[in-house]
């Protein structure tokens, strides 16, 4: 583990899967984090936070919620950059569309204007999502920070129809990347970090190729699901600002599937 101290930041939503690794990284390179559950988070195994190398002394737990943007004051307050990465994400159907909207857009407001009162925060990085660059009616090849996605254009899509052209990138790197756009003076704006992607029949042929046993849905098996198909999502912003991605489609693989052969999802 890195020993400098880097100072104090929090990342909002550390039971989440992205927050929760970025976490893991931010302790190893020497900040101390406090990080942000809901309430009822208190009922839960938090060993996978607590647990975490450096976590004893250097990880703080508060409780703070969307719905409740000055929530988020307690944790905020101090630190000199915050990560927010809390989002509904699962179970999102059981919210009506617009409520939900509302709740993020105004817990997102409301956590910028704790950062700003703050006066000890100097960054905030955001974590959105390709949904909002790669949606459109319009044909592109390639999408950047530039591109907006067309609001209107989701819909109903099946899982497999998400998957047409699914941008893909290592866990991992999306932390180093987040660090790294907090810590470089230059960062301003959005960046993208993906670094690749793979078509639903090309995934089926490198998959098969890959995993022989494990039952993998066939190429014809897949002929007839039309999705759409997204456009390249470009990281030259993020390269061109000294970033550099460490794994390759091969390591999100098998990092996946070996987990999934861990928790025993497939054998
Ligand atoms: N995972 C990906 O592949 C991926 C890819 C691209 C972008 N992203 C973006 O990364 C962000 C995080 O995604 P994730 O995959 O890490 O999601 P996740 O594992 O579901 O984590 C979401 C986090 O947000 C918290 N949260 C949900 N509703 C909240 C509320 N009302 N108030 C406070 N916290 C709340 C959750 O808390 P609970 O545990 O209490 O529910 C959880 O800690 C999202 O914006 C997502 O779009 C993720």
């Amino acid at each position: 583990m890195e020993s400098d101290d880097k100072g104090l930041v929090c990342v909002t939503g550390g039971t989440g899967y992205v927050a929760s690794w970025l976490i893991m990284r931010l302790l190893q390179q020497g900040y101390t984090v406090r990080t942000t559950l809901r309430p009822h988070s208190g009922q839960r195994d938090l060993s996978f936070l607590t647990s975490l190398p450096g976590a004893t002394e250097k990880l703080h737990l508060f409780h703070a919620d969307l719905n409740e943007p000055d929530s988020f004051r307690a944790a905020i307050e101090g630190c000199t950059g915050v990560f927010h990465v809390a989002h509904p994400v699962g179970n999102i159907n059981a919210i009506p569309e617009d409520e939900l909207a509302k709740m993020t857009v105004e817990g997102t407001l409301g956590i910028l204007k704790v950062c700003a009162e703050s006066k000890t925060v100097k960054r905030v990085v955001y974590t959105s999502s390709a949904a909002t660059v790669v949606y459109s009616e319009e044909r592109r090849e390639v999408v950047d920070e530039n591109t907006w996605s067309d609001i209107d254009f989701t819909g109903n899509e099946t899982h497999y129809k998400h998957l047409e052209g699914t941008s893909m990138v290592h866990v991992d790197d999306v932390a180093s990347a987040h660090i790294h756009v907090f810590e470089n003076p230059n960062a301003k704006g959005r960046y993208i970090c993906s670094n690749g992607k793979l078509s639903l029949t090309e995934l089926s042929v490198f998959l098969s190729a890959k995993y022989p046993d494990i039952v993998i849905p066939t190429v014809d098996s897949l002929k007839d699901i039309k999705g759409f198909s997204k456009s390249i999502c470009s990281s030259k912003k993020l390269v061109d600002s000294g970033f550099k991605f460490k794994y390759s489609l091969d390591d999100v693989f098998d990092g996946a599937i070996q987990s999934c052969k861990e928790k025993g999802f497939i054998s």
